[in-house]
């Protein structure tokens, strides 16, 4: 389709999918992540640009926005992950302040730094979608409370981008294997239950949320926005 697309996160995993989605589109795009090695791999498979930095430091973000494209068509908000899973287990409040600060950072200022960088490139009749997760509605600690906020704060980039038939919309997997995200900690019990949880009775894969990306950056989905579109074979419904 010839846009200018960027999947910060597109190195691995639910982003990689998505970024070759765009790429079978025909369309120009650019994949970041903070890995540079990892980074530069995927954009070669992929055939896209790589642009390595860590959105969730406001001070690299400003850097690599130099890097990106002069214009957006589609900004897509997939890098982060839950944190938990990266640290040591500690009961002070210190630890805990530490443990939120890091979910915060890993998926709410993720996406508003890179939304806040790029507002001015944004195209008009653009596109803003940004992964969030069934955490956000089922609980799993300080990665489900950055999820949830990331709803609230999408509410407001509709709101603001709106009158320039700009749309912002998070698309919320469930439980999606093949991706990095459980850092090698889910058990084969657990991704029992979980699967379980679901009304088709299988994981999801990165394609599915994948295609459901394509649609919402899509000329046709121009009149959904501020929405949460869930992603998880059923295994949480919405009913608002
Ligand atoms: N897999 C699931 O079951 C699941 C379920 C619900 C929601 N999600 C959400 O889906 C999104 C993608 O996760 P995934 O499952 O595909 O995990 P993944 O395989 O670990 O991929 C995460 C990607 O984001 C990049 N990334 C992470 N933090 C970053 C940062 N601060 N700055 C720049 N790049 C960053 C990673 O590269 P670097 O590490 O090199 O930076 C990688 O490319 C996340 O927002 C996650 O919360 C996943």
């Amino acid at each position: 389709m010839n846009r200018e697309i960027v999947v910060t996160g597109g190195s691995a995993g639910i982003g990689y999918a998505i970024a070759a989605a765009f790429v079978r589109e025909g369309d120009r795009v650019t994949v970041t992540g903070r890995r540079e090695s990892v980074l530069t791999e995927a954009a070669a498979l992929l055939g896209a640009r790589a642009v390595s930095f860590d959105a969730g430091d406001p001070e690299a973000v400003e850097a690599a926005c130099a890097q990106l494209p002069d214009r957006v068509d589609v900004l897509v908000n997939n890098a982060g992950g839950n944190t938990d899973f990266e640290r040591e287990d500690g009961a002070d409040l210190k630890a805990l302040e530490t443990a939120w600060l890091a979910n915060l950072r890993a998926n709410l200022f993720t996406a508003a730094l890179v939304t806040a960088g790029l507002r001015d490139r944004l195209a008009d009749q653009g596109r803003v979608v940004t992964i969030g997760s069934i955490a956000a509605r089922t609980g799993a600690g300080s990665y489900g409370w950055s999820k949830a906020a990331l709803e609230l704060w999408n509410a407001e980039v509709a709101r603001e981008f709106g009158p320039r038939g700009i749309t912002a919309n998070i698309v919320a997997p469930g439980l999606v294997v093949d991706t990095e995200f459980f850092h090698g900690k889910l058990t084969a019990e657990r991704q029992e239950t979980l699967i379980g949880n679901t009304m088709t009775k299988r994981a999801g894969r990165p394609e599915d949320i994948a295609e459901v990306v394509r649609f919402l950056a899509s000329p046709e989905a121009g009149h959904v926005t501020g929405q949460v579109l869930h992603v998880n074979g059923g295994a949480y419904v919405s009913r608002g």
